[in-house]
């Protein structure tokens, strides 16, 4: 065992005042490839972060999230308050645990039968025309947590994420954090389409709650609502929460997979022929997709849309061999570990087969799409579900042109998308 002892980890040193921050914001993935290269698997981007890109580090750092890690992130920064992030963070679990029987496969199953005439939806209302497909996915994702979540009390509330989120995107999408009290329109929008969230969630359960209990829970607030001593307030962030989470992200993994399968027309005829197979009543179980499944998991390996995460130490502590102060920042990327050519065989390759061979099996704790721990993604199967079946559909029942595809880049922002990507969906005679 290494007795070695180092208060930090090297790094780029960057320029006075700025450091690292102007470098890297010029081309994050070159600057994090290029301190990979130099430093190896852990480095000090500055006084107060490391980045890591060792898997089992990053997997400790996961697991010892709510005790020794925060997972907090907030548009705005905050003072770091570690008493109260502690606090959050045990009152957010015991509603997540609640929220998790809803988030089951078998409620999700009974939400994938409203979830192709939503999606459909959502592509004849473009009429055919090229439009911007990361904004019409965001439509879909938007139109089918609200329904997971809210069910018959859904309508409206996707322009009211769509509008949270494009609030947050300046703030949060930016390497400088803005301080709550700055007097900032960016800030002052942010806050009204926070509050305008948290309105119109709270009149939701309001109604809801004020009618006759269901036999059987229709949604996640039916499921929530019967769980005795959860807040209105508890309920309420949840579902905050799960809107939030569960709109920009599964909408670039679907962007990418549309993406995708317009520049390789060999892996849409593999899909479209399983499509087309399928010869079952009602929406396909995940079991008679395998082909389609592989490809939105190895489209996960290669573009996942969190490319970069982090966690900041609540007390004084210790990754690996590296000492932490409260507050220090432990930032990492899915995105690299996913493309390391000590875990991946052909790591950059496109290749849904390495998902169905039973002989090989991914190295420990180096697929992250959906993060792990305590705060693993919530939607793990549910986002599943709804990336092979939209994929199912699309292939089944769409024509999609996309003359520009072959020169649209990743582009490493808040999250990652294809950047610019516009086609035209055409529904099958
Ligand atoms: C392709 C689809 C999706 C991907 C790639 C994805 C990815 C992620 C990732 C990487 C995290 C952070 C995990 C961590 O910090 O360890 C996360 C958190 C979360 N996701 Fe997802 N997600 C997807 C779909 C969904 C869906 C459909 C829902 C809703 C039902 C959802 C709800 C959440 C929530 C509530 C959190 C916060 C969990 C917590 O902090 O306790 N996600 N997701």
């Amino acid at each position: 065992m290494s007795t070695r002892t180092s208060s930090r980890p090297p790094g780029p040193q960057g320029r006075l005042l700025v450091g690292n921050t102007a470098e890297y914001d010029r081309d994050r993935m070159g600057f994090l490839r290029r301190a990979r290269a130099e430093y190896g698997d852990v480095f000090s981007f500055d006084q107060r972060t490391i980045v890591v890109f060792d898997p089992d580090l990053v997997h400790e750092l996961l697991a010892r999230t709510n005790g020794d890690f925060s997972s907090d992130s907030s548009a705005v920064s905050t003072r770091f308050d570690a008493g109260r992030s502690t606090e959050a963070a045990k009152l957010w679990m015991v509603v997540r645990r609640a929220g998790w029987r809803g988030l089951n496969r078998a409620t999700a199953q009974a939400h994938a039968d409203r979830l192709g005439a939503l999606f459909e939806h959502t592509l004849d209302d473009t009429g055919g025309r090229p439009v911007d497909v990361m904004t019409t996915m965001e439509s879909f994702s938007g139109r089918a947590t609200a329904d997971f979540c809210l069910g018959p009390d859904a309508d409206g509330m996707l322009e009211v994420i769509a509008e949270n989120t494009a609030a947050i995107e300046p703030l949060s999408g930016s390497s400088q954090l803005f301080p709550a009290w700055f007097p900032s329109r960016k800030v002052s929008r942010f806050r009204r389409a926070r509050d305008h969230t948290l309105d119109s969630i709270t009149a939701r359960i309001r109604r809801r709650a004020a009618e006759p209990a269901p036999d059987e829970a229709r949604d996640l607030l039916d499921v929530l609502l019967a769980v005795p001593g959860l807040s209105e307030l508890q309920v309420q962030r949840l579902i905050r929460g799960i809107l939030l989470a569960a709109f920009g992200v599964p909408a670039a993994a679907m962007t990418w997979t549309v993406w995708m399968l317009t520049t390789r027309p060999d892996l849409w005829d593999r899909v479209a022929a399983e499509a087309n197979a399928w010869a079952g009543t009602g929406v396909p179980p995940l079991s008679a997709l395998p082909q389609t499944e592989a490809v939105v998991k190895e489209v996960l390996r290669l573009w996942p849309p969190t490319w970069l995460m982090g966690r900041t130490a609540l007390k004084p502590t210790r990754l690996g061999e590296w000492e932490l102060r409260p507050e220090d920042q432990v930032m990492f990327s899915p995105y690299l570990i996913h493309r390391d050519a000590r875990w991946w065989t052909d790591p950059d390759e496109l290749r849904p087969e390495r998902w169905l061979d039973p002989t090989v099996v991914p190295r420990r704790h180096s697929y992250l799409p959906f993060g792990a721990g305590p705060r693993v993604c919530v939607g793990t199967h549910l986002g599943m579900l709804q990336l092979t079946l939209a994929t199912f559909w699309l292939a089944r029942n769409y024509q999609v042109s996309a003359p520009d595809a072959a020169t649209v880049g990743p582009e490493f922002h808040n999250l990652l998308v294809p950047k610019g990507f516009t086609a035209s969906f055409q529904r099958r005679q």
